[in-house]
């Protein structure tokens, strides 16, 4: 194996084991220069590093960019331009399969002009673990140099950038025309995986315990003299039996199976103890059910929707399915009560104007009562312009007759997403709040009309910073940013940039960060595997929690592993998540590739979330002085759900690559 790195003269060829392909098979050693780099196509015998999935890529900051710089500007260092590449930014790692199928890995690498004057970066080669090449210090402005590295034989090779030694600031990294020369006689092809792929998966709590348990929400709101629908989320050995004290008059429980039906009578908030009832004995546990103008969503929402897994290939079996599983897998029972559907149901206006569902919706009202009479709720999708997202009917100019329909049907949510209003005549992000407020606040007046209670989901990707008045418009929640998919770099970049957002999230108004992206997901009939890790997942649902973010499972409810299952049924995970305070996590501290967040909870206990944003495993520690805390405090690990034990002023917990903990603790 050569160790070997060199600025490249410009136009002169240097001798560099650069193998290509010739005539019958044989191959002949020859000369890269630098126009092999800048090319349209690989040279022959050679793949370009940005075939392969660098979505993969693991880095402190941005999203890895396949031959554009890493803010998608075209790949330049000093001036010369390149068109294929991996445009990443400090600290960054790609993990390369190779198992011998290449005999060379190739590429320009430098600091990108598009970069601010602190950048400083080396770009590292290791190859089965064994560090084969590194650069100096690369700075702004300096020559690209030539990265060369015998791969013959390797099983592996992880490209990495670091920091300079002096942090990430401005660090914009690119590995330029990055080509790996392939091994004539192999069949494989290499693969781009995430290094946090390669790391085991940490451990969490599985399965339910038999005693039987009352779940969350222990808060739940209702408008006086509007249908009422709860089912009481319990688990334990059955057949469970419950009971209720102190229902507040209108409503009435079914002991067989726990839901509670009816109209509250008056405003006020009404202390109901409920009891279930095992065969390993009993508990009870308080529920506020609070009556009152506009008191839904006290928690976030949690639940399912249709759009992750199913796209437009969405349909009335799919639906029930999807209702049938909420209840059979046990994840009611944890609290997961709307089966929403979102885009594609959408059929044509009647002669009246009246909005129908289309033939794979035969009839809503049914579907409707089909999952109400689990206990669920139902939830369906519009726009404010004329078209959806996906071209189907909007609700533009029929919002009032729209909810009308919802009524009813028996619609409790509706997400309403911005699409096709305004036809691109409003500046995206601008700042003319009017206008971006206006189709929300006319659907809202719609829904004030109805008699019935809408959870109202606002859509529109974050523009004009709707965090800050999403709630004055009268929505529950509304997306934080733009749609998530399921990679790494789209869930931790949404996730994590939540920091100075929490304040304007409470009880009856959430930050939507989108929904879930664990289990078998497709947004179209043909489904896969989510490609998070489980140790990314398990940050994916501590981060949600962490920021009282609406749970909206977005796979196939019908195909749940086990592992889904844990991730989504644990009640003390989920308990911080539906904590009745309603306050969002803040970010305590934070290091190139590790951050602590934290959320007091109700009791006066604090959440804490650590993170590991490296690939690789770290030991993060919640320094007490950076959670405001002081003195002795008792930790519990939520997801392990067992006590760790008493610490002064500090905790520290070694987390896999792209891992999360979550903890509690105690009060002083
Ligand atoms: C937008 C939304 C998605 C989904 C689709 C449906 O992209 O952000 O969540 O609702 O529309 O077309």
């Amino acid at each position: 194996m050569i160790i070997e790195t060199r600025t490249i003269g410009w136009g002169l060829a240097i001798v560099l084991f650069f193998v290509a392909q010739v005539g019958g098979g044989q191959t002949a050693a020859s000369a890269p220069a630098l126009p092999d780099f800048q090319g349209e196509s690989a040279p022959a015998g050679a793949i370009w590093l940005d075939s392969l999935d660098l979505e993969q890529t693991v880095q402190s900051h941005g999203k890895p960019r396949a031959g554009t710089s890493v803010d998608k500007r075209p790949m330049t260092i000093r001036g010369v331009v390149f068109k294929h590449g991996l445009g990443t930014h400090a600290v960054s790692e790609l993990h390369l399969v190779l198992e011998g199928c290449a005999t060379r890995f190739l590429s320009m690498v430098g600091v990108d002009d598009e970069s601010g004057s602190p950048a400083s970066v080396r770009f590292i080669v290791e190859v089965d673990g064994r560090k084969l090449a590194q650069t100096e210090v690369m700075h702004k402005g300096d020559a690209a140099e030539l990265i060369s590295v015998d791969l013959t034989g390797a099983r592996s090779a992880t490209l990495r950038v670091d920091d300079g030694g002096d942090g990430i600031a401005a660090d914009h990294a690119d590995w330029a025309g990055a080509m790996i020369v392939l091994a004539g006689d192999s069949r494989l092809r290499p693969r781009a995986i995430s290094p946090a792929g390669t790391e085991p998966t940490m451990k969490i709590a599985s399965g339910v315990p038999p005693e039987p348990r009352i779940n969350n929400p222990r808060i739940v709101g209702t408008t006086p003299g509007r249908p009422f629908l709860f089912l009481i989320p319990a688990t334990g050995e059955g057949p469970l039996e419950y009971a209720a004290e102190n229902l507040p008059s209108g409503l009435s429980l079914d002991a067989r199976t726990g839901i509670i039906t009816g109209s509250v009578g008056q405003v006020g908030t009404f202390k109901v103890m409920l009891t279930v009832k095992g065969s390993r004995g009993q508990t009870s546990r308080e529920l506020s059910i609070v009556a009152g103008a506009h008191k839904l969503a006290l928690t976030p929402p949690m639940g399912w929707n249709s759009w992750n897994v199913w796209g437009c290939a969405v349909d009335d079996a799919k639906i029930r399915a999807a209702a049938d599983a909420m209840v059979k897998s046990g994840l009611a029972a944890h609290g997961f009560q709307y089966i929403n559907i979102d885009d594609c149901w959408e059929g044509r206006r009647d002669a009246h104007g009246e909005i129908q569902s289309n033939e794979k919706f035969p009839d809503m009202k049914a579907l409707a009562d089909y999952i109400h009479a689990k206990g669920l709720k139902f939830g369906i999708y519009s726009s404010p312009g004329p078209k959806t997202c996906a071209g189907y009917e909007g609700s533009h100019e029929h919002e009032e007759q729209d909810v009308r329909t919802y009524v009813k049907w028996g619609v409790d949510y509706l997400k309403y997403d911005w699409c096709s209003y305004g036809a691109g005549a409003i500046p995206k992000k601008s700042a003319d709040l009017p206008a971006l407020q206006k189709p929300y606040r006319v659907m809202r007046a719609a829904l004030d009309k109805a008699d019935r209670d809408i959870v109202y989901s606002l859509c529109q990707y974050g523009w004009g910073e709707v965090w800050k008045w999403g709630a004055q418009v009268g929505g529950n929640l509304w997306r934080t940013t733009g749609d998530i998919t399921d990679y790494w770099s789209s869930m931790s970049s949404i996730g994590f940039r939540h920091a100075d957002r929490s304040s304007f999230a409470g009880p009856g108004h959430w930050n939507d960060p989108d929904m879930l992206v664990v289990g078998r997901l497709g947004w179209g009939p043909n489904l896969r595997d989510t490609r998070l890790v489980p140790n990314e997942q398990i940050t994916h649902i501590t981060l949600w929690c962490l920021l009282a973010a609406p749970l909206l499972i977005g796979c196939d409810m019908s195909q749940l592993d086990p592992f889904t299952i844990d991730l989504l049924s644990n009640d003390e995970v989920l308990d911080v998540d539906q904590d009745p305070l309603g306050q969002a996590a803040t970010r305590k501290a934070q290091s190139d590739t590790t951050q602590v967040w934290a959320r007091p909870l109700a009791d006066g206990t604090l959440a804490v979330g650590l993170f590991n944003l490296g690939g690789t495993t770290t030991q993060v520690t919640a320094r007490w002085s950076d959670l405001g805390v002081t003195g002795p405090r008792r930790v519990r690990d939520l997801w392990r759900q067992m006590d760790v034990g008493v610490f002064n002023d500090a905790y520290g917990h070694e987390i896999r690559g792209h891992g999360a903990a979550l903890i509690k603790l105690s009060k002083p």
